[in-house]
């Protein structure tokens, strides 16, 4: 009767058993190969993560090894044509991973985030320097552009701005460098209202070098310009300087500050001296390492100084066949200025110099 359940009446069929029995057993495994399938694929996108170079996560791992990573370590470099890739007039040639780390073509690793640095000034201070040579780090990733979020753009909102974000892992500090925020008045406020905790770098320069220089790049654009003496002064035989021009109010360091110490205690703004940068890279790159909280590992060892462009450069390494210099418009040749004029704004600037070391509590030797 039992067999009569199973088929046709009649004597039990063991080669009938045997077949049903065979093609149960193929329907589990058709079920089983679908299942693995689809498991494999899975599996395949995570062992291509996971069998991927393992990246460096944390501070720990030796600077050494890091030169040896190979690219594919690198979640999320700008590549050229991205949001945040460097275009060849802002940053020059594309970033050298001296580390390894940064720059790849592979698989979207990491989470973009908002920024937990910021490079916020000073124009001409030497802010693309130090973003060049602190990405070189593999615990920083950095926008190779300026979004210019805090001044222009906030109105687009943090989700926009995140999109502009290179990729991070969770180890890794997400940097950009605007160098107009720090003397955008609303920066500050909107900054903190982002993260109260952003780490500020401010690379900060002799007023009247950078004023000069900042007249240099603008002049290379517009020549037709009127000439320095002139739209420095109101009244130059007075000595009253034009605080309206923004080449000489960009330099009036102290008073763009106390926006800022408004908001951020001075513990959580770090300041490089643009004059050591070019004299010490690497002393003023390990402070700036210690104030990210990260180890020191961009040291002596990546510079050298070209002396055809009479600045340092970074050297080449495994990850970069290349010594790499910052672009033209990085280290120009500037105006000469009448030596009077530029008297005067020492003078000028000597009292707002004060103040501003006063209140950092380091001597620039600007004077
Ligand atoms: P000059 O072109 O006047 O010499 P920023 O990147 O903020 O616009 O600053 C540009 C300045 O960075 C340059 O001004 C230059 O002096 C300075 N600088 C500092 N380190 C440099 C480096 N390694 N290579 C080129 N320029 C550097």
């Amino acid at each position: 009767m039992a067999y009569r359940v199973l088929g046709r009446a009649g004597p039990p069929q063991p080669r009938r058993a045997r077949r049903l029995l065979f093609a149960f057993t193929l329907s589990l495994s058709c079920t089983y190969l679908c299942y693995s399938l689809l498991c494999c694929c899975d599996d395949l996108g995570q062992s291509r993560l996971l069998g991927a170079p393992r990246c460096l996560r944390g501070p720990g791992a030796g600077g050494q090894k890091l030169l040896q990573e190979s690219r594919p370590c690198d979640p999320s470099g700008p590549t050229p044509g991205e949001p945040g890739a460097p275009s060849a007039s802002a940053a020059g040639a594309p970033s050298p991973r001296l580390s390894g780390s940064n720059h790849s073509g592979s698989p979207k690793l990491g989470t973009k985030r908002l920024p937990q640095a910021l490079i916020v000034g000073v124009k001409k201070g030497g802010t693309r320097a130090v973003l060049e040579f602190i990405r070189v780090h593999p615990d920083v990733r950095a926008l190779g552009t300026e979004p210019h979020f805090f001044d222009r753009n906030y109105g687009r909102g943090l989700d926009w701005y995140r999109s502009l974000m290179p990729r991070t892992l969770e180890s890794q500090i997400t940097l950009e460098k605007t160098p107009s925020y720090f003397v955008t008045q609303e920066a500050p406020r909107r900054i903190f209202n982002m993260s109260r905790d952003t780490k500020l770098i401010v690379v900060v320069r002799n007023p009247v070098t950078r004023a000069i220089s900042d007249y240099t790049q603008t002049l290379s654009k517009k020549p037709d310009i009127p000439t320095f003496e002139g739209l420095s002064f109101r009244n130059r035989t007075l000595g009253l300087v034009d605080v309206s021009w923004n080449a000489i109010r960009i330099g009036m360091y102290a008073l763009h500050l106390e926006s800022w110490l408004r908001y951020f205690p001075l513990a959580q703004i770090h300041f490089v001296s643009g004059e050591r940068l070019i004299t010490d890279p690497a002393g003023e790159m390990g402070r700036v390492q210690d104030f990210l909280g990260i180890k020191r590992l961009i040291t002596d060892k990546h510079f050298y100084f070209n002396k055809t462009k009479g600045f340092p450069c970074l050297k080449k390494t495994e990850s970069s066949l290349l010594p790499r210099c910052l672009g033209k418009s990085k280290g120009r040749t500037h105006v000469q200025i009448d030596p009077e004029v530029i008297d005067q704004l020492r003078e000028f600037y000597r009292p707002y110099n004060i103040k501003f070391y006063e209140t950092v509590g380091q001597d620039f030797r600007w004077e």
